[in-house]
């Protein structure tokens, strides 16, 4: 397309008159996105003429923010999120913030439970899209607005997981008595680092060349829509799911008390008659509607989206993991390599944490097939039916199939990202 200075010129022209909107109805919307076209591109966003999406900030913001990019990794609990994490975690040039939207949830809805129902889980997405855009222009100080009690001196030792993210458990955030080289356990991270220091986690965030972000609090990919659309923030989006019987078997094990009634099923066989359904569909239809949207190849995703399933990892480690570093565009880093060769060979080293990534990682992916009772597996199978088949996972007809480990029930299925 040619570039003009006319159109440049009417664009600027536009977004006074956006802003001016933006201004009038800054109190009824609790959150802003900034359709502002690439100006070394010149083809303008189709939905900067959306009436509902509005600019908060002038198009002539600096560019510099594009150059790091800025990753998120939408997961379910349960999915092997942590894990994927830790791929990132594990590089030096990114710095990785585990679950940060923990505290936006914990504020605005404090009972929420682990998958209540979607309506509660909405009321959070604004505040959290506001969040999410703060920690990647590394502005940590924002978090402060939901930590409890508030930090005093830009401090805190309420982080939630602070341990999980290597940068704010290594100089210049921490100083360490140990050398840098060997990183602390997690548990370690917060007795010996002490405090967070806000003001040096944002220092550190700024001399780290990219921004992950893990999260199992947004829904699907649609609602990062806003955040995709602005080109300051150059986000790219893995989506990681898994088979979602796998993720009912791991969530029956983990949270006891949450998913009482589905073992109860497992171990009487007698179905609750108030077993809480949702616990399982609300997984199946986030994911439907993200890989919907994700298979249909919008444009707005274009190069920004990657679906990776977590049995794809889990079989094949390192091979995916280069393969999310190209479609990120960052070179992999030895550390992530040696960090994958250490963690998924099941040696005895196995966690005993139930967050831990410590595991023979093919064999944990199928776990399941022995945990859930064929009846709750046909359960599952009819809840999900579309989205298991969209994402190539196998049904069982008989229980002798479910348990017989040399039938895969992963099919092949290409799921490279689009550009
Ligand atoms: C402009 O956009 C096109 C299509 O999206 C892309 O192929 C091209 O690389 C872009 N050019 C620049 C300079 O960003
Ligand atoms: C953008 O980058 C230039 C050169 O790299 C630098 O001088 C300038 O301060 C940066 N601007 C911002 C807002 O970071
Ligand atoms: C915060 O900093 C001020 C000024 O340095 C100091 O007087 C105050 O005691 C500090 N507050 C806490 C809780 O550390
Ligand atoms: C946090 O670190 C900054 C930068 O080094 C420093 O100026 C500040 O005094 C530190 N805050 C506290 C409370 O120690
Ligand atoms: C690999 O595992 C060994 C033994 O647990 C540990 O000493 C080493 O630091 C680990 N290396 C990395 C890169 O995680
Ligand atoms: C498991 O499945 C394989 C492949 O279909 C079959 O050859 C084998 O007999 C089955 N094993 C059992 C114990 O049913």
């Amino acid at each position: 397309m040619q570039c003009s200075w006319k159109a440049v010129l009417l664009l600027a022209l536009a977004s006074i008159a956006i802003q001016y909107t933006a201004i009038r109805t800054f109190t009824t919307k609790s959150f802003h996105s900034c359709p502002v076209p690439n100006p070394m591109n010149c083809s303008l966003n189709q939905e900067a003429e959306s009436a509902d999406r509005l600019c908060d900030e002038s198009p002539t913001f600096a560019y510099n923010l594009s150059k790091k990019t800025h990753v998120l990794i939408l997961a379910t609990t349960r999915s092997g999120s942590s894990f994927v994490g830790q791929l990132f975690n594990q590089h030096f040039d990114v710095f990785y913030l585990f679950e940060p939207l923990y505290h936006v949830q914990y504020t605005l809805i404090p009972k929420l439970t682990q998958t209540k129902g979607s309506t509660d889980r909405r009321i959070m997405l604004g505040a959290g899209r506001d969040l999410l855009r703060s920690l990647y222009d590394c502005d940590l100080y924002f978090l402060e607005n939901y930590i409890k009690p508030q930090p005093v001196n830009h401090t805190t030792d309420r982080l939630f997981r602070r341990g999980a993210s290597k940068a704010l458990c290594s100089p210049p955030v921490c100083e360490t008595l140990t050398p840098i080289d060997i990183p602390l356990e997690e548990g370690d991270c917060v007795k010996k680092c002490g405090t967070l220091n806000l003001t040096l986690a944002t220092e550190s965030c700024k001399d780290h060349g990219h921004v992950a972000i893990k999260t199992v609090r947004v829904p699907e990919v649609n609602d990062l829509r806003a955040l995709v659309d602005d080109p300051r923030l150059n986000l790219k989006i893995i989506q990681l799911v898994r088979d979602p019987r796998g993720i009912l078997a791991s969530r029956s094990e983990t949270f006891r008390d949450t998913y009482r009634l589905w073992r109860i099923w497992d171990g009487t066989g007698r179905k609750p008659y108030n077993l809480d359904v949702t616990q399982l569909t609300t997984v199946c239809e986030d994911f439907l509607n993200s890989v919907s949207t994700g298979l249909s190849r919008p444009p707005w995703l274009k190069g920004k989206y990657m679906l990776v399933r977590y049995e794809d990892l889990a079989r094949n480690p390192l091979k995916k993991t280069e393969e999310m570093y190209e479609f990120l565009g960052i070179p992999m880093d030895s550390n992530v390599e040696r960090w994958i060769q250490n963690n998924t060979r099941g040696d005895r080293s196995a966690a005993k944490h139930k967050y831990g990534t410590v595991r023979n990682s093919a064999a944990t992916a199928e776990k399941w097939r022995f945990r859930l009772s064929y009846e709750i597996v046909a359960f599952t199978q009819n809840a999900c039916q579309q989205v298991l088949v969209q994402l190539g996972y196998k049904l069982v007809s008989s229980e002798k199939e479910l348990k017989n480990l040399s039938i895969s029930l992963v099919e092949d299925k290409d799921f490279s990202p689009f550009w």
